[in-house]
């Protein structure tokens, strides 16, 4: 195969070397471009751009196939658990027996949060969105632990990545208590990562959770098909704060902030809002459809569409078998999950989103379990948050490592004001 490719720019020819990653997707290397040629390339929304080379996630979104470190996601659904992908994404393999005690020990170690940290809750208002207190609170945390942000031993960042790891579902059930006007209930060290959660999050000083195990097995998969997603926006603006030798902590604060927009994470909360308004109206889907399709309403179908998947979203098959057997298992009938289907089914066979490409991707079902497990809506991005920690800290750690990384910094094609004069105050009309 001819390994470059050759760019005519004014009748002089440049050579580009071609990339191959090992799935054999192909790019151009245009590293050189500006040094060489004084262009560079213009991509609105980064569609074409390959931003980093990454071992952790592969997706072909076109045959609708999604791996984490090579294994596919339909086996890890099935076989694993959360905890167990975590360490997947983040040391690289599956754990063995011993080190996954090791992990979860150290999960378990570190999952209380830092006692002085409980005031920090009590500066927000009882009804800021858990999103604005997770991100704060993740960033905060970088306070109480000074010593470790500094070390470059691999010993350490396993501690901090179990620690942020651990204390995310710590502090994401303690905002949703002081949303509720709740105590904070601490977490249990008995308890596995995803019942602990649960522990936290609905137990009661006088009474304990009794989560049933269907409820903790579904969140656990909630949490795992969402751990990681290569070079989406959280992700990436992940990679983008950790290339400026930010900490840890401050990089993953700011991956919360890109993931609560209704475009990214924030679109489980829009698809069940959506549905809800679609109930409430009496509507059976028709006029939502209609109203998706006209630019002029600025309205879309929700947990629809996908920058990647121009297929079925993989993870939304999981979800959508997973969210029917979990209602039959509660014995639980909810009018929105009719609602969903009969919108995908007018949605697939309609040409509007068949041209389009667009499918129900990940978040089309799974705010519907969500509402089974009891999970308030306004906490649905911050579910889907906890799950994409792994990913994070994984991508994270391949910057941080990376000894050629260089700080991200793209460029822009200017479209302002050419050179002007400055006017004083006076003259100035
Ligand atoms: N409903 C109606 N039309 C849609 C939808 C939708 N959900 N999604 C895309 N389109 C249309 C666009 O209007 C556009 O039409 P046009 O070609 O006639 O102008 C075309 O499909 C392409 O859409 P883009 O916005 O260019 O696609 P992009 O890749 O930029 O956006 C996105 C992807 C943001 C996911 C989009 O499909 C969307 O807004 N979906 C709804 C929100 C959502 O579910 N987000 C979650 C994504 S998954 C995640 O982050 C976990």
């Amino acid at each position: 195969m001819n390994n470059t490719a050759k760019l005519n720019i004014n009748g002089q020819i440049h050579e580009l070397p071609i990339v191959e990653g090992s799935e054999h997707e192909k790019a151009i290397d245009i590293s050189s471009l500006r040094n060489k040629t004084g262009y560079i390339t213009l991509d609105d929304g980064y569609g074409n751009t390959g931003s980093c080379r990454s071992e952790i996630t592969f997706i072909d979104g076109e045959k609708g196939i999604l791996r984490y470190r090579g294994i596919p996601i339909e086996e890890l659904a099935e076989k694993s658990t959360f905890v167990e992908v975590a360490h997947l994404l983040i040391m690289g393999k599956l754990p063995n027996q011993e080190e996954l005690k090791r992990f979860s020990d150290l999960l378990t170690k570190n999952e209380t949060i830092h006692e002085d940290m409980k005031f920090h809750f009590e500066g927000f208002p009882s009804h800021a969105h858990p999103m604005a207190i997770l991100s704060s609170m993740i960033n905060a945390t970088s306070c109480f632990y000074p010593e470790i942000l500094s070390s470059e031993r691999q010993e350490d960042f396993v501690v901090q990545a179990a620690r942020l790891l651990s204390q995310v579902r710590t502090i994401a059930a303690f905002a949703y208590r002081k949303s509720r006007g709740l105590p904070a209930i601490y977490p249990k060290p008995s308890y596995k990562y995803t019942a602990n959660f649960l522990h936290m999050m609905f137990s009661n000083p006088y009474q304990e959770f009794d989560a049933e195990p269907e409820v903790i097995k579904a969140l656990d998969l909630i949490f795992l098909l969402h751990a990681d997603h290569e070079q989406n926006c959280s992700t990436a603006t992940v990679r983008m704060v950790a290339s400026s030798k930010a900490n840890l902590f401050a990089s993953a604060a700011a991956g919360v902030c890109a993931l609560w927009g209704p475009l990214h994470g924030g679109a489980n909360q829009a698809v069940l809002e959506m549905l809800a308004d679609i109930h409430r109206s009496g509507d059976d889907g028709s006029k939502f459809i209609a109203a998706a399709k006209d630019k002029k309403s600025g309205k879309r179908l929700m947990g629809f569409g996908h920058r990647v998947y121009k297929n079925y979203d993989p993870r939304a098959k999981i979800i959508k078998k997973r969210c029917d057997q979990l209602l039959a298992k509660l014995k639980r009938v909810d009018p929105l999950l009719d609602i969903a289907k009969k919108l995908e089914e007018a949605a697939i066979n309609d040409p509007y989103f068949v041209e389009r490409k667009l499918y129900p991707n990940v978040d089309f079902y799974s705010g519907i379990i969500m509402r089974a497990i009891g999970i308030p809506i306004e906490m649905f991005t911050v579910i889907f948050a906890i799950g994409r920690m792994p990913g994070w800290i994984a991508n994270y750690r391949e910057v941080h490592e990376n000894l050629e990384t260089r700080i991200y910094r793209p460029r822009q094609i200017y479209t302002g004001l050419t050179q002007r004069p400055y006017v004083s105050v006076k003259e100035r009309v």
